[in-house]
């Protein structure tokens, strides 16, 4: 029989429970970015973004959904008041590379006019998609907009973007966790891995 948890929270000190997570960690071939190296990476991407915007009104914008948890951590990592907002694009189904096409499919709830805007990224690739909402978002006079993304893929880009803060580059390799998936999956990782090739690639070339 199942035990039932109670549905008041109880403080552990044990293992977070795997399951799940346990089985899609097979499908990684390793790890590229630790949980601890992540953390870390993001407390001091905080301070920057602290000493930036002291005394400004600061908006974070995320994009659905692959940065929703750098945005959980980087906001708790930021000690001046700050709102945050979202945004969804068209993904990539079940594909590892961009069409070039960018669909706006969640627009932002609130203007942004005369706001310190700072768009949220999970991971620059091609660089579509920034282009397209930096462009979109420069149209609607906020008072400023810079980029923070977590990783960054320079060898890929397609087009030239400026991007304030980048947590960690990376190399040209399909990367899942921490908020990235494939074909929806994986996000809840705690660090960034590599795909086993066989996974996406089916394995007779068909
Ligand atoms: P871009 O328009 O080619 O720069 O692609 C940006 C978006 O593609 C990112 O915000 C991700 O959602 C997705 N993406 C690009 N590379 C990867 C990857 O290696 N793993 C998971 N998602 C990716
Ligand atoms: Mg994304």
């Amino acid at each position: 029989m199942v035990e039932r948890a109670s549905e008041v929270a109880v403080v552990t000190d044990g293992e977070p429970p795997l399951a799940g997570r346990a089985n899609w960690s097979r499908d990684v071939e390793r790890v590229l970015v630790s949980a601890e190296a992540i953390q870390e990476r993001v407390r001091a991407l905080g301070q920057r973004i602290d000493e930036h915007y002291a005394d400004k009104d600061l908006l974070l914008i995320a994009v659905l959904k692959g940065s929703v948890l750098f945005l959980a951590d980087l906001m708790r990592a930021i000690s001046i008041p700050h709102e945050i907002d979202f945004l969804a694009t068209s993904s990539y189904g079940a594909s590892t590379s961009s069409s070039g096409i960018v669909r706006i499919m969640k627009d932002l709830n609130e203007p942004i006019e005369g706001r310190h805007v700072l768009l949220v990224e999970d991971i620059i690739d091609s660089g579509h998609t920034l282009a397209y909402l930096t462009q979109l978002f420069s149209a609607r006079n906020p008072a400023s907009l810079e980029v923070v993304t977590l990783l960054d893929k320079p060898s890929r880009r397609e087009v030239d973007i400026d991007v304030l803060w980048t947590g960690f580059s990376v190399p040209d390799e399909f990367v899942i966790g921490y908020g990235l998936d494939f074909n929806q999956r994986y996000r809840n990782l705690p660090y960034i891995g590599v795909l086993k090739p066989e996974v996406y690639q089916p394995a007779d070339g068909a």
